[in-house]
């Protein structure tokens, strides 16, 4: 895996915006490629402006019938739910595109867990024409960074963070809503490329930790996160990287 590459921007509005660029440009290189984009998305609030901007400022910049939609992870909620991480990028994002509804492939957060994650696995399988032991290949992972260090939902100290066989797992995490679905370390390092989005102070410790500091996935999650071949981009705002070594 090649070094993170670090974009560092002044806040958290001009993060937001070269966000939207990046995903932009890296969907008109897949579609370009092999005519679709494969798009995991993130959940909680990061994320929110930059899927806005996305579905207005930079809705003429993308083919967007040619993206397919994923999630990274889900609360176990209905999809209509405040916590819902799909309900948000619907409510932000999906809902201004005129999608066809088989662009969308949101993980059922109603259903029982263990039983919501087989689906996903059985539709990932399907999506990306998976034989055993195969991983999808999104051409973009987003993730965001949780100041306990988490990604995805993979938290501090569960067994998921060493996952080699599963796709999809649910997990009980210490963080309302608690019962969860994630997809797991093989699936996201399995990527062409994965973007985190951090912004502010309040993540400062945890981005220096994950980006500096001691090896230790089962302390600090996202430090999982390691693209086989894939690229590694980590968009940060002067205050969540503030507290990195200079480069
Ligand atoms: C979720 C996300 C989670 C999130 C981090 C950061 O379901 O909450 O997938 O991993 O990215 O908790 O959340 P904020 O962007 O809200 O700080």
């Amino acid at each position: 895996m090649s070094e993170p590459k670090l974009i560092i921007l002044n806040d958290a509005q001009e993060l937001y915006v070269r966000a939207a660029e990046e995903v932009a440009h890296i969907t008109g290189e897949a579609i370009c490629t092999h005519g679709e984009f494969t798009f995991c998305l993130s959940g909680g609030s990061t994320p929110a402006a930059t899927y806005d901007l996305l579905a207005t400022r930079f809705r003429l910049s993308v083919d967007w019938k040619e993206v397919q939609f994923f999630w990274g992870d889900e609360r176990c909620v209905p999809p209509d739910h405040a916590e819902s991480n799909y309900a948000m990028a619907n409510r932000m994002m999906l809902s201004k595109l005129g999608l066809r509804p088989d662009q969308v492939h949101r993980m059922r957060g109603e259903d029982p867990s263990a039983a919501a994650a087989a689906a996903y696995e059985n539709l990932l399988r399907k999506r990306f024409g998976l034989g055993d032991g195969e991983f999808p290949h999104f051409d973009l992972v987003m993730l965001g960074l949780g100041d306990n260090r988490h990604t995805a939902s993979l938290f501090p100290g569960d067994s998921v963070i060493h996952e080699t066989q599963r796709m999809v797992a649910g997990v009980k995490v210490d963080a309302e809503p608690r019962n969860r679905l994630t997809v797991t370390p093989p699936v996201i390092n399995n990527a062409q490329r994965v973007m985190f989005l951090v912004a502010g102070q309040g993540k400062a410790a945890a981005v220096k930790d994950v980006l500096e500091g001691p090896r230790d996935p089962d302390k600090f999650p996202a430090q999982i996160v390691a693209p086989h071949d894939g690229e590694l981009i980590w968009i940060l705002d002067k205050a969540s990287a503030s507290l990195l070594s200079p480069r």
